[in-house]
């Protein structure tokens, strides 16, 4: 027998080119109008993605944001770690911003990892434990992951499970745990009252409950157009990101795709989505990180003109955390960050948010910088280095500084009208990361984007 034949493939998959955060919601339902299936691959509640819909910002973090094109399916795939109280809350918000048949359009793989109170509280007691706590989003996304890799997890499939049979799951589950929480003085856990609650969530969600290998099969065989909505970000990976200070899952491209229950031969683009300037959540190395009045996740109060530079960016472009409301760590562009996330996303296209943005920040600062090389260790490279943790060094970055700002005029659809200085950042990048950036973002709105067709 010959050799199988490919299929034309037809996944899009848009991921995170840096720490999270670059606005991934907004080019994965923009791409999304016109596909048939969308698909949340990895992670869980720890991701924040705000989609608009008729004017209405929605925070999205276990649905995909194509749900609101009203053609697609939409499915929650087995990489994920699903929350049943947070997916519970989320329907409803979609269901009242006018979002249509949500619960008909929704999919939620059988095989999806539970997170259950518990995770949460271990989560905590994780970072209590650490000398250098990672500053996780506590939304129990380690300890879920970690009872899957225990294999003593407990999946979507277990809570349409009799109610006593899923009792015994969580009681298997959670007996080592509970002789930690005893040993910390913290309440143990009620399994028979967690096993009623979730037969509940499984009454709720069961007719959303599938096979999503057969699911996703049938729309790769049909050709039609699937779009895999990434969470977290290249740096967040826990292989290929700054470990330990990382999420506890691949939300590389390759993890995405058995997340997504997909493989390679059904990726058709890959889309690497990044913000003009940079910022990070969470602890961790960040080369070109500005210092900013930020203490304990807190904005420490300072007089407008005492603004840092981090500061400036962080207001400018309204870093709050979606899931946390954390004021985020602000820096500038890394594009040598970028080269280096190749090899593990496979990119075939940047989409560069908030150039808009990085206008008024030029404004106000006067001029705007871009990392272009890191000094390391006595060296000039332009890799971002793998062994930060074992020399306690971070890159410094050489900058190219580009004088003043810029406006972006509303509804801006042309490349070649943008003003010379935005270009001129926007194929800085290019050649340096040597990717072409054919999606740029010049506004707040899904349609505040500059597509360049000719790519
Ligand atoms: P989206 O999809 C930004 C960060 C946390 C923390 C580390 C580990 O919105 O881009 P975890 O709770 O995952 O164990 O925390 O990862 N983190 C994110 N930061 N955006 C995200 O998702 C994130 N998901 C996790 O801040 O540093
Ligand atoms: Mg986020």
């Amino acid at each position: 027998m010959a050799k199988t034949d490919s299929l034309k493939p037809t996944a899009v998959i848009v991921n995170g080119g840096a720490w999270g955060d670059e606005g991934k919601g907004k080019i994965a339902s923009r791409e999304a109008k016109d596909a048939k299936l969308v698909i949340r691959a990895t992670g869980g509640a720890n991701a924040g993605h705000t989609v608009v819909f008729n004017g209405k910002k929605l925070g999205l973090h276990l649905v995909p944001g194509g749900i609101v094109n009203p053609q697609a399916t939409a499915l929650i795939g087995q990489g994920v770690v699903l929350d049943p109280e947070s997916l519970l809350k989320e329907i409803k918000d979609l269901e009242d911003a006018g979002v249509e048949n949500v619960e008909g359009r929704l999919k939620i793989s059988g095989r999806t990892h539970l997170v259950f109170p518990y995770h949460k509280v271990k989560d905590q007691l994780e970072e209590k434990y650490k000398d250098n706590p990672i500053g996780t989003t506590k939304r129990g996304i380690g300890p879920t992951y970690e009872d899957k890799d225990a294999r003593v997890g407990l999946r979507v499939y277990d809570l349409l499970l009799p109610v006593k049979k899923l009792e015994a799951k969580i009681d298997v589950a959670t007996r080592m745990l509970n002789q930690l929480f005893k040993l910390n003085g913290i309440t143990e856990v009620d399994v028979h009252h967690l096993a009623e609650l979730y037969h509940e969530y499984g009454k709720r969600i069961w007719q959303m409950v599938v096979n999503a290998d057969i699911l996703v099969d049938e729309f790769v065989k049909a050709g039609e157009k699937i779009v895999v909505e990434g969470a977290q970000a290249y740096r967040l990976d826990k292989d290929w990101g700054d470990y330990p200070d990382v999420t506890s899952s691949n939300c590389v491209t390759p993890g995405a795709l058995i997340g997504a229950h997909l493989n390679q031969k059904d990726v058709k683009t890959t889309i690497t989505v990044l913000k003009a300037y940079f910022s990070r959540v969470g602890e961790g190395p960040f080369p070109t990180e500005q210092l900013a009045h930020i203490k304990n996740d807190k904005v420490l109060k300072y007089e407008p003109d005492e603004a840092y530079v981090g500061d400036v960016i962080r207001e400018a472009g309204g870093e709050y955390g979606v899931s946390t409301g954390r004021p985020r760590r602000c820096g500038w562009f890394d594009a040598v960050l970028v080269k280096s996330s190749k090899r593990a996303l496979g990119t075939d296209y940047l989409c560069i948010n908030h150039v808009d943005t990085l206008g008024q920040i030029g404004k106000t600062l006067g001029s705007v910088k871009v990392c272009v090389k890191y000094r390391y260790q006595r060296r000039f490279i332009d890799y971002y280095p793998d062994d930060i943790e074992l020399t306690g060094e971070v890159p410094q970055p050489i900058y190219v500084e580009i004088d003043g700002g810029w406006d972006v005029p509303r509804d801006l659809k042309k490349y070649d009208e943008l003003p010379e200085k935005a270009k001129f950042f926007i194929e800085l990048v290019e050649n340096i990361t040597e990717t072409p950036v054919k999606y740029i973002g010049v506004g707040p709105a899904n349609d505040d984007l500059i597509i360049r067709e000719d790519m």
